[in-house]
This record gives C-alpha cells, structure tokens and sequence, in this order.
C-alpha cells in the first residue's frame, strides 16, 4: 500500500519512535511506501511531502520532537480544505494517512473519515493525556518523569532555605501531569484546573508542611485557577507566579516558583514512552491493512486496542473526583 503519514498539535517526546514503528513495520511486512507530510495538516494543504523509508527513520528511536515537524493547522478551518486535502491523497496515489495528534488534529481525521470517506487511522499523543478511550498518550510518561525530576530536585533546595517551592506544569485543560507528578514527587499539595481551588485552604496546607518541619512544594496546572476572586498576572509569567506571590504574601514564608513550560515537551522520551508510541505504530499499520478507516490505536490495560476516532474526540479526558482524592490524603 502507499501510505501517507503526518504529526499535528503541539509535538511531543515519542513521535519518531512511532515513525520508525510505523516504517519498519510497513516496508519490512508489507512492501509498503510512505509519504510523510511536513508540519502536520498544513503540509497536506500545501502539498509539502518526504520521502519515508527505512533509512529516514533509522537512529530517530531516541530523539524527541518529529522528524516531520508539526502545525496546529486545521484543514477544515477554511473553505475548500477536505478539497485539497483529497487532491493531495491523489497526487501520490495514497491508500491511506496515518494521523498522529492530539484531539484538534485527530478531529479534523475524524471528519474527514465521517464527512468525506477518507482513509485515515489515527494515534493519540499529548503530554496532556487528555484524549478520551485510551489509558495514555505517546508522551505524558516523559513529561511526568521530567516534572518528578523537578520535583524531587526542589525538595532538598526547599529544606535548605525553609521556602515554599511552586512548581507550574502544563496540562491544558486537565490535570493530569499535575496529579501524577504531585504523588510521584511528594507534593504538599497539588491544584488542577478541574477543580478551582481555595487559596486559604492552600496556605493551610503550605503552614502544616511547615509546622511538620518540612518545605513545602505546590504543584500547579498552567491552567488551574482560585474558586474565589480573580488571578492578576499583569508582568507573571502565569498562575504559578501568581501562586508564589499569593502565599508569601499570605502566610509569610519566602516562596519561589519554577516554571516547567516546554521542557517537558522536549528532549529523548522515556523508556515506556518509546514502547508505547513503537506498539501504537505497529498497531497502526494493521488497521490500515484491515481497512479499519476512522479508528484510533489505544491503550486498554498493556493491550493495544482500536476505537471510533469519533468517540475519542467527542471531549476532554479530565481528572475525575475519585483520582483527585488519591492525592488529597498527601496534602499538608
Ligand atoms: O497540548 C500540549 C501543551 O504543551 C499544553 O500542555 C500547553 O498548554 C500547550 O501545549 C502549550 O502550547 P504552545 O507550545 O503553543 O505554547
């Protein structure tokens, strides 16, 4: 088969790993050839392609990033986009487009399977682990191990100068990196945008931790926010600063804030994430040849399974109550 492939969204350490797995499996099984598109969607728009095969793919298991590079570019945004995105199928005789993303890119896959009959399979990455029917995403292992590292390091620099250490990961619209990170790390307490938070009941936390002999460390989600009142983060550089300044000037103990931003979306992925993204790819060149269009590789379990690209898109996957109370009990 002639199979296309492309990487969309926000990248993510694991990408390559799927690549390769994608590649080797194809050519080495099936006699495939691949066509990769460049920078997500927007290089189907404009026809922006590589040649993949082995040699393209070889010694990138380890390398964080896409070797496609990636766009937020939705092809549906405008008019006459699933014309193009078509005709682009067309001018390389493509049987099929592998679509790895997160949910906006897996989306517009979802619909132009729905809306316009296309052949797409689709794999599911974020470090956000925000996409509904799979357990996890190619690259939230990397990003939790990273954001634990962090962690674990502030603890000690925070014991040493009785500070408050808070520590800002991202998330978007769910928790999760917070909530695995804050119990892999020992957090004092951590704040989750699924939960608008109470920032006496922080600042409680923050003077027990102390009381207890130990500095405390508050994780918070890039977009977590207060139950009461507004945030101001005129000159922040986001709620984690705010954060800091709120509880030293609350409780009076010296606070300081690390913002983990993109670095834990670059660099090598981490042992799990590279098996998972290569189990995906493989997975994903058998619902190709099956002919399965519209379906997602997931992770049920240690089982790789596929389900409705529709269905995984259909929202967020956030951070239930039942999850959060696991934290809950470390907090203070
Ligand atoms: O979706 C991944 C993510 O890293 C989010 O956690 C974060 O909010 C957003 O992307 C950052 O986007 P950008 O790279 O455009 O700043």
């Amino acid at each position: 088969m002639r199979i296309g492939v492309l990487t969309g969204g926000s990248d993510c350490p694991g990408l390559n790993a799927a690549l390769r797995a994608i590649v080797r499996k194809g050519v080495q099984e099936h006699g495939d050839t691949f066509t990769g598109f460049l920078d997500g969607w927007a290089g189907v728009l404009d026809d922006r392609t590589v040649p993949l095969d082995i040699p393209a793919v070889r010694g990138t298991l380890p390398r964080g990033g896409t070797i496609l590079g990636s766009s937020r570019t939705d092809p549906l945004a405008g008019t006459g986009g699933a014309g193009r995105v078509k005709a682009a199928l067309a001018a390389h005789e493509l049987d099929a487009l592998i679509v790895l993303g997160g949910v906006n890119t897996l989306t517009a896959a979802a619909r132009l399977v729905d809306e316009e009959g296309l052949p797409c399979v689709g794999v599911p990455k974020t470090i956000d682990n925000d996409i509904q029917g799979t357990d996890y995403t190619i690259g939230f292992d990397t990003a939790v191990t990273v954001a634990t590292e962090t962690i674990d390091r502030l603890h000690t620099t925070a014991e040493s100068h009785k500070r408050v250490l808070v520590v800002e990961v991202m998330g978007r619209c769910s928790g999760w990196i917070a909530i695995h990170a804050g119990l892999a790390g020992g957090a004092n307490c951590v704040l989750i945008p699924e939960r608008p938070f109470d920032l006496d009941r922080v600042c409680e936390y923050v003077e027990s931790r102390f009381r207890a002999s130990y500095a405390p460390i508050v994780v918070v989600s890039d977009s977590a926010v207060p139950a009461k009142g507004e945030v101001d983060l005129k000159g922040l550089s986001g709620v984690g600063e705010w954060l800091g300044r709120e509880i030293e000037r609350r409780t009076g103990h010296e606070a300081r804030t690390t913002v983990l931003g993109h670095i834990q979306r670059g660099g090598t992925p981490t042992p799990n994430d590279r098996w998972l993204a290569t189990r995906f790819g493989l997975h994903a060149v058998d619902a190709v040849h099956d002919g399965d269009w519209g379906a997602m590789v997931a992770l049920h379990g240690t089982d790789i399974v596929r389900v409705p690209l529709r269905e995984a898109v259909s929202g967020t996957r956030t951070v239930d109550a039942a999850r959060y109370a696991e934290n809950e009990i470390f907090f203070g």
